[in-house]
């Protein structure tokens, strides 16, 4: 293959040729500096006049922002460099010359900005949080791997909901009604039975009427299943899995945390194990605080924070009380009235980035709960068969990615985690 920018390293003294756009220029008149990029970095090209004939010269004069060429130079050491290298250029080939580009290096609103999602992602900025949003992606992988889970892919297509009812995509199937994936964990339960431990990845859609940093209308979320598996053992493995991926950032992402002025020392803390508060406590904790909020309620983004500004590493909040969960949810053996679960609250206010719980593995209490949330029978029988044929304790979790990635990155909004966002009222481009 043909070098990057990123391998630059590797070429050090040699004269490469590699295919860039133009990000700035400057000139002094006598030298011009391109500002290169090509996917995987920036580079600044330096091409002397007196060194390259008229015509190269007169080639680079014309080169506008993200113009497209190959380039051919030698590669020096450069350490004042952020890439740590430099590019000598002796020649151009240019591929086009752009037009004048919308996305400007002066600061634009964020409306016109995702409006222009498509251009914006080649910023040095939105270049860092994709690469690490991958790096993240791939860690999860390992992690699975390396600990024997097998990878299942859940339908997008789905005749039921997996997380009630109010934020249901609803599409035609041919005659049939069918929904948008909440969550593929139904669907994992049954692969776990199956193949011991899983995981789904894949988008999931939620048509919450929620404006907020932390929604997403379509966002991809990481579901493991575990056959022989109790809550306990099920935090344990939520925080090694954790912990995992965020040193990996930490190893293999330097260069994208610095563009983004991270702070990663808040970063290098986060080692298992993570400290746990009960919902009991924690309402208690928030009552202190002065918070207007009843045991029985569920926490709003500014409870979440206030309990998260207590610890260094994400907190779980454990046993909420059955009545605000998901049906499927196994009760606490002595207190019916909560469930054996458990939400992830990442620090610095980045919320919620996992729930969690262990399954309700009876049979007969299972129906009990389909009469309770008028779940239609017929749809989920399947799911019964579950606990019909050798049912075993079990327990899984669901990640949300890009709520990880906004809190690894340290950015605000979740809309600059993922490519193309889908928004409540935004569906361009
Ligand atoms: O807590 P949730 O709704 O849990 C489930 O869907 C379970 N079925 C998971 C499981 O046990 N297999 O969603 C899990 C995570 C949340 O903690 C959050 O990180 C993310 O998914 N999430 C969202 N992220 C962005 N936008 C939204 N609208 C989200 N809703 C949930
Ligand atoms: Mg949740």
């Amino acid at each position: 293959m043909n070098p990057t920018i990123s391998q630059l390293g590797r070429f050090e003294g040699q004269e490469i040729r590699i295919g860039v756009w133009l990000y700035n220029k400057r000139s002094s008149g006598k030298i011009q500096f391109l500002q290169l990029r090509d996917g995987s970095g920036f580079v600044q090209g330096v091409m002397v006049k007196a060194e390259v004939s008229p015509e190269v010269w007169e080639k680079a004069t014309q080169l506008t922002q993200e113009s497209s060429m190959y380039v051919t130079g030698v590669v020096r050491a450069e350490e004042r460099a952020p890439s740590g290298y430099e590019l000598t250029v002796k020649d151009i080939e240019i591929i086009q010359i752009a037009e004048e580009y919308p996305v400007s290096l002066k600061e634009h609103g964020v409306e016109f900005l995702m409006d222009h999602r498509h251009l914006w992602i080649r910023s040095p900025r939105q270049r860092a949080i994709l690469a690490i949003r991958s790096e993240i992606i791939r860690a999860m992988y390992e992690f699975f791997q390396e600990n024997g889970f097998i990878k299942v892919d859940a339908p997008i297509l789905t005749p039921t909901s997996a997380e009630g009812t109010t934020s249901l995509f609803h599409t035609k199937y041919f005659d049939e009604d069918a929904f948008l994936s909440q969550s593929g964990q139904l669907y994992a339960e049954a692969a776990a039975m199956a193949l011991g431990r899983v995981f789904t990845f894949g988008p999931t859609f939620r048509a919450e009427k929620s404006k907020t940093r932390r929604h997403l209308i379509e966002f991809w979320m990481i579901e493991p299943e575990m056959a022989f598996c109790d809550h306990e053992e099920s935090l344990r493995i939520q925080e090694n899995f954790v912990s995992h991926v965020v040193q990996s950032v930490l190893k293999n992402c330097q260069k994208e945390l610095k563009v983004l002025d991270r702070d990663v020392s808040k970063l290098a803390t986060i080692q298992a194990p993570f400290p746990r508060i009960t919902y009991d406590d924690a309402i208690k904790l928030l009552q202190e605080k002065g918070h207007e909020i009843q045991w029985g309620e569920d926490f709003g983004a500014p409870d979440e924070t206030a309990i998260a500004e207590h610890f260094d590493k994400p907190v779980f909040i454990t046993h909420y009380p059955t009545e605000i969960k998901a049906f499927y949810m196994k009760p606490h053996p002595e207190r019916p009235e909560v469930v054996l679960c458990a939400d992830l609250i990442a620090p610095e206010g980045y919320g919620e980035i996992i729930g969690g719980s262990q399954r309700i593995d009876d049979l007969e209490l299972m129906k009990q709960r389909y009469e309770e949330h008028k779940l239609d029978e017929n749809a989920y029988r399947w799911y019964l068969d579950l606990r019909r044929y050798g049912t075993v304790p079990h327990s899984g979790f669901g990640l949300g990615l890009e709520r990880t990635v906004a809190w690894v990155c340290g950015v605000e909004h979740v809309r600059e985690t993922i490519p193309f966002p889908r928004l409540l009222n935004r569906l361009y481009p």
